[in-house]
């Protein structure tokens, strides 16, 4: 069974290199890289990387929905386009000769209620052929607060696992459905649970409450530090730390931990596998260009 992969506000991500950043003046630009960008590409780019058969859902507008889609195509990722009226957005990335990064990222198409109504009822209908839903991203403009909860309420009912990654309101807001795992990092988590988290106790004591609302498995990605994998159900709480490497790229780790954990759960072995497994992919996508999976 294939894991469906909704990717309610894709980008295409440009990366222009320059020498220097010189404000007034004509900046030339050296080089320009395109791909498709977002956290649910990314995920479902990994999970085919590893094998998962992932089923992509992709709202698309405009020329560069256009473009999107063939890269999308050219990546031969499974994907289901919705199409909408506005144009999907261009996050741009100018990256100058020192290493240095400035990120601008456009707030994306605002949906209508029957573009919304249109993505639900896709998914929904397709719920059956997935042993798996992820949820990764924040939600676009004119989606309501309780998306995501909608989805992982309608999810079980078919007996779906759903693996949920998202921050601040979206995330306080989908808890309540209780997805089957939610993968938050230290400062994602520490929002949620309204303090900051000083000490790995600290993590635990939040990593808890999560866990005792979704009644289900809490991941806490923490970058280099030491991962918590924990479920106060199953009375399973583990912290390991990712191998010791030199990142080259650290932007979207965490989706690439999660297509990691969620081969794991498809492929039905043990939470301690999901744990080691998560943080190896995590740590292999911080020695990759963003947009690039080996
Ligand atoms: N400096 C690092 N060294 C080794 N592994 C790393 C490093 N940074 C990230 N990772 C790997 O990637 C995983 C996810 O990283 P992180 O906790 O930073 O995710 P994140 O904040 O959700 O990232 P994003 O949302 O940008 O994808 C880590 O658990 C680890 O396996
Ligand atoms: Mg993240």
């Amino acid at each position: 069974m294939s894991a469906l992969v909704l990717a309610l506000n894709p980008s295409i991500d440009a990366e222009w290199r320059v020498d220097d950043v010189i404000w007034e003046e004509k900046n030339n630009v050296q080089f320009e890289r395109r791909w498709a960008g977002g956290k649910g590409i990314n995920v479902a780019r990994w999970l085919k990387h590893l094998g998962g058969k992932p089923k992509l859902f992709l709202p698309l507008g405009g020329v560069t929905g256009d473009e999107l889609a063939r890269y999308i195509r050219e990546e031969r990722i499974s994907t289901s386009i919705i199409p909408l009226a506005g144009p999907t957005r261009v996050n741009v990335i100018i990256t100058t000769g020192a290493g240095r990064q400035m990120r601008f990222n456009p707030l994306g198409p605002k949906l209508t209620k029957p573009e919304w109504k249109i993505i639900v009822e896709r998914v929904e209908s397709r719920l059956g052929q997935g042993s798996l839903l992820i949820l990764s991203g924040s939600l676009p403009r004119g989606v309501p607060l309780n998306a995501y909860a909608h989805l992982i309420t309608r999810a079980r009912k078919h007996g779906v696992r759903t693996l949920l990654d998202c921050d601040g309101d979206v995330l306080i807001a989908s808890i309540p459905s209780r997805p089957f795992l939610v993968k938050p990092n230290e400062h994602e988590l520490a929002r949620w649970f309204g303090r900051p988290l000083r000490t790995e106790k600290d993590v635990v004591r939040a990593a808890r409450a999560l866990s005792e609302k979704t009644r289900g498995w809490v991941f806490v990605s923490r970058g280099a530090g030491a991962s918590l994998l924990l479920n106060v159900q199953e009375q399973f709480q583990t912290f390991a730390r990712p191998a010791r490497v030199k990142p080259r790229n650290t932007v979207g780790a965490g989706d690439a931990l999660l297509a990691g954990v969620a081969r794991q759960i498809q492929l039905g072995t043990l939470p301690s596998e999901w744990l080691e497994h998560g943080l190896s992919v995590g740590t292999r996508a911080t020695q990759c260009l963003p947009g690039h999976v080996s």
